[in-house]
């Protein structure tokens, strides 16, 4: 049986809710996800607003098979429990999945669900309203592999460079990149701890917002990474990311073409009473198999991807 499909977050586009000349690119930029942000990209006096603006965004379009989130406000603020319900009151069905800032703790999570669990009751909504959450906290990295078994809603840990250089206290730069010389990867350690945790949960783990949107040699190369380590999808913050991150996150041909000499090359060898062949001076067993058959899955998801619904232009 072929393994379950992956989930393809690819590229995740960030979209103030405030700006409704963006929805529309926003919809046509080919990312597997796009959030309306009702935290960070909006000022205080209007935060209000905006949620009719991210409902108005929500259920005014056809946003084809592009999964359609909202960035709500953090627990800490006093805008959190508003945006929820009047977000989820206003798009009922229409919208997929809920990001949440700067958590702190699995019970901040537990806070959300059951908001939402009582709401979607209410609310006579069909299935449940999906979750991710920026781990860009010091206290959420160190309760990180509680935060993603905290609901089982959740579906992807993300990491936000930028709210946790503030909250470790790096010197960075605009870009989030370290004002001096630093041998190595200055986000190594705190992208393994969110990527071990997200797989510990079952989650898929989505690297960190880069804010130079001019500059997509540097983007290309954190994305990149990022992917190494086991990371599926990067934000992007301007739909000229969106192209890259949604290249750098598929499987290559040469991957592809790797994946299925070595699992034809397997299945032959298991005929042969063989756990394991080698293949040009390099044995192959069933780790690889398995390594195989995810990265077909994976390419099977971005190719149903391609030729799923568009957004329809207005
Ligand atoms: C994202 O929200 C970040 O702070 O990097
Ligand atoms: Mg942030």
């Amino acid at each position: 049986m072929a393994p379950a499909a992956p989930l393809l977050r690819r590229s995740e586009l960030a979209t103030p809710a405030t700006s409704d000349r963006m929805f529309d690119r926003a919809a046509a930029s080919g990312a597997d996800l796009v959030f309306l942000d009702l935290e960070d990209a909006v000022a205080p006096a209007r935060k209000v607003e905006a949620r009719a603006g991210a409902v108005a965004a929500l259920t005014g379009r056809d946003w084809g098979s592009t999964v359609r989130a909202v960035r709500v406000n953090g627990l800490h603020t006093p805008w959190a429990h508003g945006d929820v319900v009047e977000v989820l009151t206003g798009a009922v069905d229409a919208l997929d999945t809920l990001i949440l800032p700067k958590v702190t703790s699995a019970r901040d999570v537990w806070w959300f669900d059951v908001l939402l669990t009582q709401l979607e009751a209410q609310l006579g909504r069909t299935r449940p309203v999906r979750l991710e959450v920026l781990i860009e906290d010091v206290a959420a990295l160190a309760a990180v592999e509680e935060i993603a078994v905290a609901s089982p809603r959740l579906d992807a840990l993300i990491f936000g460079a930028g709210d946790f250089s503030v909250s470790v206290g790096a010197r960075v730069d605009t870009n989030f990149a370290p004002l001096g010389d630093y041998p190595g990867d200055f986000w190594h350690y705190a992208r393994c701890k969110v990527l071990a945790a997200a797989r510990i949960g079952g989650l898929v783990a989505v690297d960190a917002p880069y804010p130079d949107y001019r500059d997509a040699a540097g983007y290309t190369v954190q994305a990149r990474r990022a992917g190494l380590l086991g990371y599926t999808g990067k934000w992007a913050i301007h739909p000229s990311q969106v192209p890259i991150a949604n290249e750098v996150y598929a499987p290559t041909a040469d991957e592809v073409a790797r994946a299925e000499r070595d699992i034809a090359a397997y299945r032959d060898g298991e005929a042969r009473g063989l756990g394991a062949v080698g293949i040009g001076g390099v044995l192959v067993d069933a780790a690889h198999v398995t390594l195989s058959q995810a990265v077909l899955a994976r390419a099977r998801a971005v190719a149903e991807r391609a030729t799923a619904p568009r957004a329809v232009a207005r």
